[in-house]
């Protein structure tokens, strides 16, 4: 891959450099990210059009990939997140959307620097196995034979309802040794982002969470002051809406009002040709220019 290139770059402590020197070139620059003593770090990662469409919602054409044309910096991005991450987690309609043989792994979304990844995760960050994969549904319909729940060293992690877990065991997870399911408290068939934030602290020691999406979930996480980041790639192509097809943006079932609609700042722009690799914070925005 040609080297992304930075257009700018806020965050320059002058602490050592985090990532190994082949990623930091291709990068163009470190990575670094804070912590909280009390839950995880939440960093999203989404790709949308100019227009803000995160899926074209057509069968077979929904994913990440038809936004960002399987842009190959994008790709180097998401694996980075990931290979740096204690978990990665989405929802089950984001679960859906992917093929059947998709792994939350560095690897799995860009091989290509598959030993980078793992030299970076292990030797840099002092992390064993993989991330741990969560999936998040309150009814628990989810197909359970899908890799995520069936591959040796990938542990997945069902959240769900009671009346979901109870599904799932229908269904036979009990048999899925590297597959876990937590029943947790509901309302309306949803599970609070902030107790997801709390077990996974409490009880997967997960620090840096990546979360993939979807717009559902990520809405949720945003509406309840979950999430401390966001690393938005804008792919250079216009979706455009109609009335009868909703395309969604990275957020969806919570609508702000201008005085409650939370405000970001820019920590990194960086490009590739005709996209654009955007990280925001959510850390108090100091000057609101509208
Ligand atoms: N461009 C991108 O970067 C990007 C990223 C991710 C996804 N996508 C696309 O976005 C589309 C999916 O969007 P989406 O918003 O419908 O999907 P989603 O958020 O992945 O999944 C929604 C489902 O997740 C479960 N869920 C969400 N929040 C929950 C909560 N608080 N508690 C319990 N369950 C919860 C529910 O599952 P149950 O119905 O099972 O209860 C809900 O129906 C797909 O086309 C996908 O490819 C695009």
């Amino acid at each position: 891959m040609k080297p992304i290139t930075t257009l700018l770059d806020r965050d320059n402590t002058l602490e050592h450099a985090v990532l190994p020197e082949e990623l930091a070139r291709l990068y163009s620059g470190d990575l670094r990210f804070p912590s909280h003593d009390d839950r995880p770090y939440v960093i999203g990662n989404f790709v949308s059009t100019i227009d803000g469409v995160v899926s074209f919602e057509v069968p077979g054409k929904s994913g990440g990939g038809d936004i960002s044309g399987l842009n190959e910096a994008d790709r180097f991005i998401m694996g980075l997140l990931r290979a740096g991450a204690d978990a990665a987690i989405v929802g089950s309609r984001t679960l859906r959307e992917v093929a059947p043989g998709h792994l939350w792994l560095a690897e799995h979304i860009y091989p290509e620097a598959r030993d980078h990844y793992a030299r970076y995760r292990r030797q840099q960050l002092h992390k064993p196995g993989a991330p741990l994969n969560v999936i998040v549904s309150g009814s628990g319909a989810i197909d359970l034979k899908r890799a995520v729940f069936r591959t040796p060293g990938v542990h997945a992690l069902i959240l769900t309802s009671t009346s979901g877990r109870e599904l799932l065991e229908r269904n036979g997870v009990a048999t899925l040794p590297s597959t876990e399911v937590r029943k947790m408290k509901t309302n309306d068939g949803r599970i609070a982002p902030a107790s997801i934030l709390k077990l996974l602290h409490d009880e997967f020691a997960v620090k840096l969470l990546l979360h993939e999406g979807g717009p559902a979930l990520f809405g949720d996480f945003i509406a309840h002051g979950c999430v401390d980041e966001l690393f938005l790639t804008v792919a250079p192509q216009i979706a455009g809406r109609d009335l009868k097809r909703q395309r969604p943006g990275a957020v969806a079932g919570v609508a702000f009002l201008p005085e409650t609609a939370p405000w970001l700042n820019i920590v990194s722009v960086k490009q590739s040709g005709d996209h654009l690799y955007l990280r925001y914070n959510f850390a108090e925005p100091s000057k609101r220019s509208r």
